[in-house]
């Protein structure tokens, strides 16, 4: 029997950044859903009402820096910064049927051309290596010394990644 083949990487000019708009959360909620998912990245989904109130947030925040990925012009995920100078963290989600396409790492790497600020870190749960992956390809030093039982912290110091023409639709903060 013959092995499956590895999914295609999606071209890095096929993935695009924009502005979250409302119609994206129904999807997001989806993700954030998705039991395997959850499993992997160490997260506790939220219930709906949870869910959109979290997310009304978010967006809200106004040092919060919010873009919804796009695949094309497919809705694959999102990436997040929050938080203080000094500690500002990054988050992101890709759906799972659109995994290990390269997705997160050209996503990551283009919102580090709009994400300036610097430190800037990620929590991952010890068991997410492609999310460790992602950042290590993105640039970011796992923090030895600051690792727990559950989870590793990575920490970006470096320039961004130049600048790309995937944000090319982004509006606004
Ligand atoms: C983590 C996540 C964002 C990765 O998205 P993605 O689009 O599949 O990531 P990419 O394809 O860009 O890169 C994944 C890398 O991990 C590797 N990988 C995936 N599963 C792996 C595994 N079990 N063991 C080793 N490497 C693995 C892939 O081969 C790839 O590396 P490569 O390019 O060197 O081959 C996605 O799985 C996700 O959204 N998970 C749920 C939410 C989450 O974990 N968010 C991050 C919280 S810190």
């Amino acid at each position: 029997m013959s092995a499956m083949p590895s999914p295609r990487p999606v071209p890095e000019r096929d993935v695009l950044l924009r502005v979250v708009v409302d119609g994206d959360l129904e999807l997001f909620f989806e993700h954030q859903a998705d039991p395997i998912a959850c499993g992997v990245a160490g997260f506790e989904s939220r219930a709906r009402d949870a869910f959109f109130a979290h997310w009304a947030k978010v967006r809200a925040n106004p040092d919060g820096l919010v873009r919804a990925v796009l695949a094309g012009d497919e809705l694959v995920g999102n990436v997040v910064s929050w938080g203080p100078e000094d500690e500002r963290l990054v988050g992101y989600w890709i759906g799972r049927e659109h995994w290990n396409r390269s997705i997160a790492t050209r996503a990551l790497a283009a919102f580090l051309a709009i994400e300036t600020r610097r430190p800037l870190f990620a929590h991952v749960a010890r068991a997410n290596v492609a999310s460790q992956r992602v950042l290590a390809k993105c640039g970011f030093v796992e923090q030895r010394g600051e690792a727990s039982a559950e989870e590793l912290v990575y920490r970006l110091d470096g320039p961004h990644e130049p600048a790309r023409a995937t944000d090319a639709l982004a509006v606004g903060r």
